[in-house]
């Protein structure tokens, strides 16, 4: 069991924070803008986070990414604990589904009943929503976040950075490259290329 602060207070971090205490951690209170999880102590924004180091054995960032912005965001906060030495703990639920040939660094979460298949490699920092499904020999690097139902074919590399939209399919031994954006919904049969945004056709509405 750890003391861990959690960074972030929205709807993502009550999630996380949901699969800490299952784990048998202890959330010794929430680094955020605001002091809205009302239910646990508030200890301050950025500024804070090294002034309170005593209070906590490590950090989870609990602030999601739906879109490159948000990739930014974390990075930001991530490089700030990385200069500054701070540990951060991988949060795995213990209802996802995990080969145990898969590989996960620190400070990743991994929520409920998402499947990793054989000899996936998870890196440093990465979200998997829930009920992802990840192929065998996958390969998804650091600040890479996947967000709910999204399905990864065997092979396929997720390279930094890149945020997966909700339900989106990625065929099997394809390379998403570093910091691609797939937006929810797509089908995306062919490699990515850099800072690139992938779209599905979306919905249209017709008149009865
Ligand atoms: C792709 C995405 C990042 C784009 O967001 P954005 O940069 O704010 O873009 P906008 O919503 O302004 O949309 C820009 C254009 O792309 C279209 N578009 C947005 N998302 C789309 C999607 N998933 N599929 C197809 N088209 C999409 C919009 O209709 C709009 O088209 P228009 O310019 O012709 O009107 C976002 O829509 C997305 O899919 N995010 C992931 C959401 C998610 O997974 N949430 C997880 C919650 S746990």
């Amino acid at each position: 069991m750890a003391r861990v602060a959690i960074i972030g207070g929205g709807g993502f971090a009550k999630e996380v924070i949901e699969i800490a205490e299952l784990l048998g951690h202890k959330i010794v209170g929430i680094f955020a803008l605001e002091n809205s999880l009302k239910e646990y102590k508030y200890l301050g924004y950025k500024d804070e986070i090294l002034s309170k180091r005593d209070s906590y054995d490590a950090i989870h960032i609990a602030i999601g990414a739906v879109n490159q912005q948000g990739i930014e965001i974390r990075n930001e906060l991530i490089d700030f604990l990385q200069q500054h030495n701070i540990p951060s703990i991988s949060l795995i639920s213990p209802k996802a589904t995990i080969a145990k040939s898969v590989t996960i660094k620190e400070g990743t979460f991994i929520a409920h009943e998402v499947l990793i298949s054989c000899d996936t490699q998870i890196g440093n920092y990465v979200i998997i929503n829930q009920r992802a499904v990840i192929g065998h020999d996958c390969k998804i690097e650091d600040r890479v976040s996947i967000a709910p139902l999204v399905f990864l074919g065997g092979g396929v590399i997720v390279e930094k950075e890149s945020m997966i939209g909700v339900r989106a399919t990625i065929r099997q031994g394809i390379k998403i490259a570093h910091n691609s954006t797939i937006g929810m919904g797509s089908l995306v049969i062919k490699s990515t290329k850099p800072y690139t945004l992938t779209l599905q056709m979306p919905s249209k509405t017709h008149k009865m």
